[in-house]
């Protein structure tokens, strides 16, 4: 038997067809149009093509987008100008700052000075503070953890009462995405490079989330039969047979761990594109926040 595969470019593609229907409503009932602002420091190339892919997609949701971009050496004045006038924009309801900035910057002090109704990475300390408390509610959750929670939802996967085992404690996923798993009573480990037995840790999830970054870590003898698989890496790995010279791989061994897993997702197909539709409702929030019609 094989894994059920979990279709991230399928369920996306509902959140696009749930945000259509409710930004045409907001255009036509209240003349307000989402916009997003994107900033980019740098010339990091994956951040450059994943910016795009974030203002291709306010296009194509009918948002407004604005994309701006400073120079590597942009000094911090000069990133924290930029978001004290977007946070006055009133055309603008999402600022997302590409992450990582470099090394110069002070990331914590940026991303601290973004409006709170305009942080729609939910990377605020104040959203994030919220997110790590019991009975507090962020005014966003962080969109690739929020994406991972759609994923296991949207197919029918129990997480009350589960045991999740998270594999990775970074800010932008593992701890973030601990804490909406705690938030939906899942009891949770967290592992990270100093956690002794990896395979029995792993062994024991239910729900097995993979972030770390280290190319098809999770094999078919680290997964309990029938466990749910979430795999939030994309490594590239060298290929010459691919017109690239590389292919994209997850953290997880796919056509090992298919053989032992209930459910998992693929890489590419899986997380990546829940992110940009998480974002994408995150910013219509936003706008019906904006608005006055939400809380
Ligand atoms: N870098 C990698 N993932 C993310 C993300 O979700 N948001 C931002 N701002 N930067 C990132």
């Amino acid at each position: 038997m094989t894994a059920q595969l979990i279709d991230g470019k399928a369920i996306a593609g509902q959140i696009y067809a749930e945000i259509e229907a409710e930004v045409a409503e907001l255009k036509e009932k209240h003349g307000v149009t989402p916009g997003l602002a994107t900033v980019l420091v740098g010339e990091n190339p994956a951040s450059q093509s994943y910016v795009r892919s974030k203002q291709k997609t306010c296009t194509t949701c009918g948002f407004n987008s604005i994309g701006e971009h400073l120079p590597a050496d942009a000094p911090q004045e000069d990133v924290e100008a930029l978001v004290k006038r977007l946070n006055q924009d009133p055309t603008i309801h999402g600022i997302l700052v590409q992450l990582p900035l470099p090394k110069h910057l002070d990331e914590e002090k940026i991303l601290g000075m973004i409006s709170l109704e305009k942080d729609v990475d939910g990377f605020h300390p104040v959203n994030i503070g919220r997110l790590s408390m019991k009975g507090r509610k962020p005014l966003f959750v962080p969109c690739t953890p929020g994406g991972c929670i759609e994923l296991l939802i949207r197919s029918g996967v129990e997480i009350s009462g589960k045991e999740a085992v998270i594999l990775g404690r970074s800010n932008i996923v593992g701890l973030p995405v601990a804490m909406l798993l705690l938030h939906r009573d899942a009891t949770i480990t967290i592992c990270h490079s100093r956690t002794r037995d990896l395979p029995e840790t792993c062994r024991r999830a239910d729900i097995l989330i993979a972030a770390v970054g280290r190319p098809e870590m999770v094999k078919a003898d680290w997964v309990k039969p029938g466990a749910a698989v979430i795999d939030v890496g994309i490594n590239r790995v060298e290929d010459p047979s691919a017109k690239r010279g590389y292919r994209l791989v997850g953290d997880v061994d796919f056509d090992d761990v298919n053989q032992v897993a209930g459910y998992l997702t693929p890489v590419p197909g899986g997380v990546g594109p829940m992110t940009i539709a998480m974002l994408m409702w995150n910013t219509l929030a936003g706008a019906k926040r904006a608005a006055g019609l939400i809380d």
